[in-house]
């Protein structure tokens, strides 16, 4: 039986409305979902981005204070999409009020605070799940499963990385993104966050890694609260100094013994959304690209006709877990902002369900984990193991 989820939305810029968007087509695109949203309230700490977001979605009501979204009683999840450093505290007065969480990523500014949350979300029991939604490509569970029925073998190698060029012009704005007390991490927490959770996902844990990190473009023009996008360009006005890095690097050690390398950097020239990897296993290979989302190329050896020895070319279809959901057609395109509404759609039944939702704030601390190694690698030059994060 279907069962109502309140839904409170706190920060309405991109992920904002994109995740309001989302809650309202949970039901078209899940006929048979127990948990059915309705869009409560929003927040925003300008009005006009409340009011504009109330308008278009069909909140019930808006405001600028976040805290009344927690305080509402018809309130039972809260989707926490401001940027990093309201992560925190807002994080923690949800799982006081007892209500459940969707996060963005990174979670916290740094590891530390990413371990917090994921301390006071255990300790009150609440139901949480992070933004890592790349991995809802349909045309990547495949892969998973494929892994997991073993037709690869053993990996070996992974390949990782996501390299975006949204910051390569130096006059591209220096919004909070930039900014150590707001974002925290540059592109370890914003960009490689989302690699690390796919790996994570596909081929398991790293165990050990040795990275590097660079900041490309030292300074940029200010950007004004409230107004634009983290796309804008602006070559006139005071200019002011990125703090974080635009670039990590990192070889990787694997638990289950595949050896691999992962890359992000926001100001590469030419790439526009490379996030990818390359896979090898024993028996057989993957390459992806998520400019070709809705594509896979799979390589399975065969020992007794090597002929035709080469990668297939696999297009998303609905023999693909969620790909039916949207469309009926073979090769028909899935998009990015599908895989928020799956987003959405996963953490709605898992609160109606009253079961743990993955990815949540363990996995997201998992990758938290990983990124706390490569900062100490930043520091030491060295190897460094992937061990728990002390608070
Ligand atoms: N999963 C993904 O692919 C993805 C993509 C982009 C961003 N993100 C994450 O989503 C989060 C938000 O990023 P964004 O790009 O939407 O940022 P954004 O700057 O577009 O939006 C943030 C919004 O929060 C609002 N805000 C700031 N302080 C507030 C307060 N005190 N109370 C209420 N609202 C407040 C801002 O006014 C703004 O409207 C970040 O954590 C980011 O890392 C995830």
């Amino acid at each position: 039986m279907a069962k109502t989820i309140g839904v409170g939305v706190i920060g309405m810029g991109w992920m904002g409305e994109l995740h309001s968007r989302s809650y309202t087509q949970v039901p078209i695109r899940f006929h048979e979902a127990v948990g059915q949203p309705k869009l409560v309230v929003c927040a925003d700490e300008f009005e006009h981005r409340a009011e504009h977001a109330q308008r278009l979605y069909g909140f019930e009501k808006r405001t600028t204070d976040w805290r009344a979204v927690v305080d509402d009683p018809s309130v039972d999840v809260i989707n926490l999409t401001t940027p990093n450093h309201l992560h925190v505290e807002i994080a923690e007065a949800v799982a006081q009020a007892g209500k459940h969480l969707l996060c963005e990523k990174p979670v916290g500014r740094s590891p530390q605070e990413t371990a917090r949350i994921a301390r006071s979300v255990e300790e009150a029991g609440i139901i949480s799940h992070v933004g890592f939604n790349y991995r809802w490509i349909p045309v990547l569970q495949y892969t998973k499963q494929l892994i997991d029925d073993g037709r690869i073998g053993a990996i070996t190698h992974y390949r990782g990385g996501f390299l975006e060029g949204y910051a390569a012009n130096p006059h591209a704005m220096l919004t909070w993104r930039f900014l150590k007390d707001i974002a925290g991490m540059g592109v370890l927490g914003d960009m490689m966050s989302h690699s690390l959770d796919m790996a994570h996902m596909l081929i398991g844990p790293i165990s050990e890694v040795v990275a590097q990190k660079e900041t490309f473009i030292l300074d940029r023009p200010q950007s004004v609260a409230g107004e634009g996008t983290h796309f804008d360009i602006r070559e006139d006005g005071p200019r002011a100094q990125v703090e974080n890095e635009d670039y990590v690097s990192a070889l990787l050690r694997f638990e289950n013994g595949a050896r691999g390398t992962m890359e992000a950097c926001r100001v590469v020239v030419g790439e526009k959304i490379a996030l990818m990897f390359q896979i090898n296993g024993r028996s057989g290979a993957f390459h992806w690209h998520l400019e070709r989302q809705n594509e896979l190329e799979f390589y399975e050896m065969d020992d007794k006709d090597a002929s035709n020895d080469g990668y297939r070319h696999l297009l998303s279809g609905p023999q693909m877990p969620f790909h039916s959901n949207f469309n009926p057609a073979e090769g028909l395109q899935i998009s990015y902002d599908d895989t928020k509404i799956i987003e959405a759609h996963q953490f709605l039944e898992a609160v109606a369900e009253g079961r743990p939702s993955e990815p949540g704030l363990p996995e997201a601390l998992r990758v938290a984990e990983v990124a706390a190694a490569m900062q100490r690698s930043w520091e030491s030059g060295s190897w460094e193991k992937v061990t728990p994060i002390s608070q």
